[in-house]
């Protein structure tokens, strides 16, 4: 049985794009079939994308935080899935959410706690972040390099530097975490799907 793990996201600017095709890397890792499913300037998919999220075992789902929420984009395909919520057609997929944001804060945890409600309306098995901070292992860890470097675990944390481009951030530790938190959520989902 195929493991299907979508990942669904909107990006202005690149950066949460760049920490999607990250977190892809890991679930492919793990074995997952693995799509990238962007929402448009307009906050729209097509209807080829929402089947692809309709037949996915898990979705993880992201957003840059916009004045300390998910953006209009995200927020316009929110409203959009309620479709899906009277039928029940997301029940019991995996769900898992990651943010990016120039802050260290940025109050990117709202962002979090307003993709996690998503997914409890739909009925969806929330998975967190399980990867324990490296930042506090001064003598050996340099900041960038640091996993789990934002001390996130109710979801994927990331930060870029306000001025750099995607190709510059976020840091190197920000995205092996993300690949650490695609494989879980991938690994997570086959499981499920075995026990089926
Ligand atoms: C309209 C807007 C609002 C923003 N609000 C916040 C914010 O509340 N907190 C924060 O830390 N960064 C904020 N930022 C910075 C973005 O989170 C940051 O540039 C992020 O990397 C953008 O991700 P993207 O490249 O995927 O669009 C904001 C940026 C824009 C354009």
């Amino acid at each position: 049985m195929s493991n299907q793990v979508s990942i669904l996201f909107h990006s202005g600017y690149g950066h949460t794009e760049k920490v999607a095709h990250h977190i892809a890397a890991g679930a492919k890792g793990a074995g997952a079939s693995v799509n990238l499913v962007k929402i448009d300037a307009d906050g729209n998919l097509s209807d080829a994308q929402w089947e692809m999220l309709d037949k996915s075992d898990a979705i993880i789902m992201g957003s840059p935080t916009y004045m300390g929420a998910a953006s209009w984009q995200f927020k316009k395909v929110a409203d959009a899935s309620s479709k899906r919520w009277m039928t029940g057609t997301w029940i019991n997929k995996v769900g898992a959410g990651f943010t990016n944001s120039a802050g260290y804060s940025g109050d990117k945890l709202s962002t979090i706690n307003q993709i996690s409600v998503l997914a409890m309306q739909h009925g969806m098995i929330w998975v967190g972040n399980d990867v324990r901070t490296s930042q506090y292992d001064v003598a050996n860890v340099i900041p960038e390099d640091a996993m789990n470097r934002i001390g996130s675990y109710s979801g994927l944390m990331t930060q870029s530097h306000p001025m750099s481009s995607a190709e510059m951030s976020p840091p190197s530790g920000d995205l092996k975490t993300a690949e650490a938190f695609g494989k879980r959520v991938a690994e997570l989902s086959a499981k499920l799907l075995g026990s089926k």
